[in-house]
């Protein structure tokens, strides 16, 4: 028997398989693995390949995960997974694979888990075929990578994928007055995560224009994916509702890599909600800069660890602004150039006369 060690299902104790072949991944183990992981599993898309009783799928599952698929080929281990799910109550959020789960990493598609696990039998190469699929940190060719298509416009996603290898024994809280133990060893226990770089793109795009466009197009150039964030509470009338707003960022900005979604309250809260590690800014001129500066400071101050990424616009683009678009829409002008025909098509229809 094991325990579930924190979270919604802290205490509730799991089967193992009735078998010496499988053995569950010790408490201390996974222990270690989630206080390194702590930030990166809620709301996260979990893979546990070698799941065997499903320790770090169920696990995660508790600390918030979204779902948990686990990949075993052992009957035994299967029997207990299923049961597992079934004690718990996970149905909705746990899929069971009966596959190899070399077999199974290999086929993945990008972007398709957020972290993975992977606690393979002792014996056997598996370990060291794992790290050599997935390179160890950084690795540009990972076969989550590999297995998908590149997406339109031939830019590839700066999907990388850490692999780092932790060894059973040193782990777990140190003494006071002790040196801390080396985490990452060398060792037969994997943990790979596939990290997706998600830049949050903020602003009140009334409308978005062709800078804006621009912008995105720049920013996923280091972002795997980008939300465009529209503010529902910003202090000025906008001349477009939230709804049109989103749909012409939609059409304009139409990219399976980028996301578009409006939000309340604090930027802060929404990038740590959204798992983003980047704020993107587009800094035009030096009148941008005082304001955009307290912005990004006051962001740090409230989300340390999220970057505010400044852009500068194409040439071209640099003057361009939302208001001067309106501006020279609401008298008649040519904005054709300026904005996505079905913007320019939004600003004819809301200035007819
Ligand atoms: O396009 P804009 O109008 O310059 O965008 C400004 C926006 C929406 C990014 C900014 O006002 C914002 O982040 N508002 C959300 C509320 C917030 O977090 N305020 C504190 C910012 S330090």
């Amino acid at each position: 028997m094991i325990r579930i060690i924190a979270g919604e299902f802290k205490g509730r104790r799991l089967k193992t398989p009735a078998t010496d072949k499988v053995r569950p991944t010790a408490d201390r183990v996974r222990e270690a693995w989630f206080s390194i992981l702590q930030r990166s599993i809620h709301g996260a898309r979990v893979l546990d390949l070698f799941a065997g009783s499903g320790a770090l799928g169920f696990e995660a599952l508790s600390r918030g995960a979204v779902s948990a698929d686990f990949v075993e080929l052992h009957r035994f281990a299967l029997a207990t997974l299923k049961a597992n799910v079934k004690t718990l109550k996970v149905d909705d959020r746990a899929a069971i694979h009966r596959a190899d789960a070399l077999r199974f990493a290999e086929r993945l598609h990008p972007g398709r888990y957020d972290v993975a696990f992977a606690d393979p039998p002792y014996a056997g190469q598996e370990a060291a075929r794992l790290v050599a699929m997935f390179r160890l940190n950084g690795v540009r060719r990972s076969p989550l990578r590999r297995a998908g298509s590149r997406p339109a416009g031939g830019h590839v996603p700066a999907q990388r994928v850490r692999a780092r290898l932790l060894d059973r024994a040193p782990c777990g809280p140190t003494h006071s007055g002790r040196r801390h133990a080396p985490l990452w060893r060398h060792g037969r226990h994997l943990h790979l995560r596939p990290v997706t770089r998600i830049a949050v793109y903020p602003g009140s795009f009334d409308p978005i224009t062709r800078g804006h466009e621009d912008l995105i197009r720049r920013a996923l150039t280091f972002a795997d994916r980008v939300i465009v964030a529209v503010a529902v509470n910003v202090a000025k009338q906008p001349l477009f509702t939230l709804e049109q707003r989103l749909a012409l960022i939609q059409k304009a900005a139409a990219d399976p890599r980028v996301e578009v979604r409006s939000f309340d309250g604090l930027l802060a809260d929404f990038v740590r909600a959204a798992g983003a590690t980047l704020i993107v800014r587009g800094l035009r001129a030096v009148s941008d800069f005082e304001y955009e500066f307290q912005m990004a400071l006051m962001n740090r101050n409230l989300a340390p660890g999220v970057e505010t990424v400044f852009l500068v616009p194409a040439f071209d683009l640099t003057y361009l602004s939302s208001s001067l678009v309106r501006e020279v829409a609401r008298f008649g002008g040519d904005v054709s150039q300026l904005v996505h025909p079905a913007v320019g098509q939004a600003l004819k229809q809301k200035f007819a006369k």
